[in-house]
């Protein structure tokens, strides 16, 4: 069945929208004619995804390089998009650093790294973006993670920080909704092939173990998660805000017990033969 979305004369912007996941979103857009740009801290990745974005048949496709821990990088690279494109309809803030890391075994620093990008770097995107959005009628979409609201062992960092992101999209809506602006979160699950997972299933063994508790039988692709970003974007999704919505295979319904007992067994292993 095919199901067709026309984003023509909307602009689209995907922060951290150069690989993996937020890629994938990004060229959904492109493809339903959607204005797209993308930015995330490397030129290479960016001036990449522009020309995939062209050929995809965005109506128009740029991008830009900033890092989301600099407040002001920030603003002026979302100006620069505001005054190339226009108003955002949609903006999907996704960009995140993760490593798995025992909390003993992790500096405060290394902490404060994935805090800063994943959630501090979600302020500064909310923040920036906000005289730029289409009022009414704009949709915010923050990519989460289940650890946002499942402990993961080898994962305090990331939860900390999603959980964060999740509360940011509630409180959002809130704040928000008055003029007309939207406000969800979609959280992934093991996408496949993606940089996250590979982190997360570094070895083919953990990898086959998280298959085996997907209800649905397969790992996601970025495809399924540029679905929902399309149906949350669209007009069809106007009385939709304040969601944090899984798209996971049912995975998470298992609760996270065994996964993260896993990483945390081979964490601790690793120390143990240091
Ligand atoms: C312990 C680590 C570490 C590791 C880095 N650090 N990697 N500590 N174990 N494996 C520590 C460093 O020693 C340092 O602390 C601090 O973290 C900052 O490291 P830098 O390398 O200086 O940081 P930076 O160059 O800013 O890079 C950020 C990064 C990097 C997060 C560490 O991996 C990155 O750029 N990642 C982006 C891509 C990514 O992670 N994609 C996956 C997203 S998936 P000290 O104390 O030494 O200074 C995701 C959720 C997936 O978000 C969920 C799947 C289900
Ligand atoms: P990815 O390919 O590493 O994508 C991360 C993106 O963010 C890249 O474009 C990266 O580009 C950018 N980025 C990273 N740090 C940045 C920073 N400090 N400033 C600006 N941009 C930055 O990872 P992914 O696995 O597809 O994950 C994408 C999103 O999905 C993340 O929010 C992640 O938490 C979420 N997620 C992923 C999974 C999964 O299975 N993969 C599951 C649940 C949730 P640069 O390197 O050029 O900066």
């Amino acid at each position: 069945m095919a199901i067709g979305f026309d984003f023509r004369d909307r602009t689209v912007v995907v922060i951290g929208g150069t690989s993996g996941i937020n890629r994938g979103i990004a060229e959904a857009f492109a493809a339903d004619g959607a204005k797209v740009a993308v930015a995330s801290r490397s030129q290479d990745k960016v001036d990449d995804t522009v020309a995939a974005l062209t050929e995809q048949g965005a109506a128009r496709a740029m991008g830009t390089a900033f890092d989301v821990r600099d407040a002001e990088a920030v603003a002026a690279g979302l100006a620069g998009i505001h005054d190339a494109l226009g108003d955002f309809d949609v903006l999907i803030s996704g960009a995140a650093g993760n490593f798995p890391a025992l909390t003993s075994e992790m500096s405060v620093n290394a902490f404060r790294t994935v805090i800063e990008i994943d959630l501090v770097g979600t302020v500064h995107v909310m923040k920036a973006s906000y005289p730029f959005l289409k009022r009414p009628g704009a949709s915010i979409i923050n990519i989460s993670a289940p650890q946002a609201y499942l402990p993961y062992e080898g994962q305090a960092h990331v939860c900390a920080a999603k959980a964060g992101v999740d509360q940011i999209t509630r409180t959002l809506s809130l704040e928000w909704g008055g003029e007309g602006i939207r406000v969800n979160s979609v959280v992934p699950g093991f996408i496949d092939g993606t940089e996250g997972a590979k982190r997360l299933a570094p070895t083919e063994e953990i990898r086959q173990e998280i298959l085996s508790g997907v209800p649905l039988g397969r790992m996601g692709v970025p495809q399924d998660v540029a679905n929902m970003c399309l149906f949350l974007g669209s007009d069809m999704a106007s009385y939709v805000s304040g969601c944090v919505i899984n798209v996971d295979g049912a995975v998470y319904q298992r609760g996270s017990g065994h996964l993260g007992q896993k990483m945390g067994d081979m964490l601790r292993a690793m120390t143990a033969s240091r």
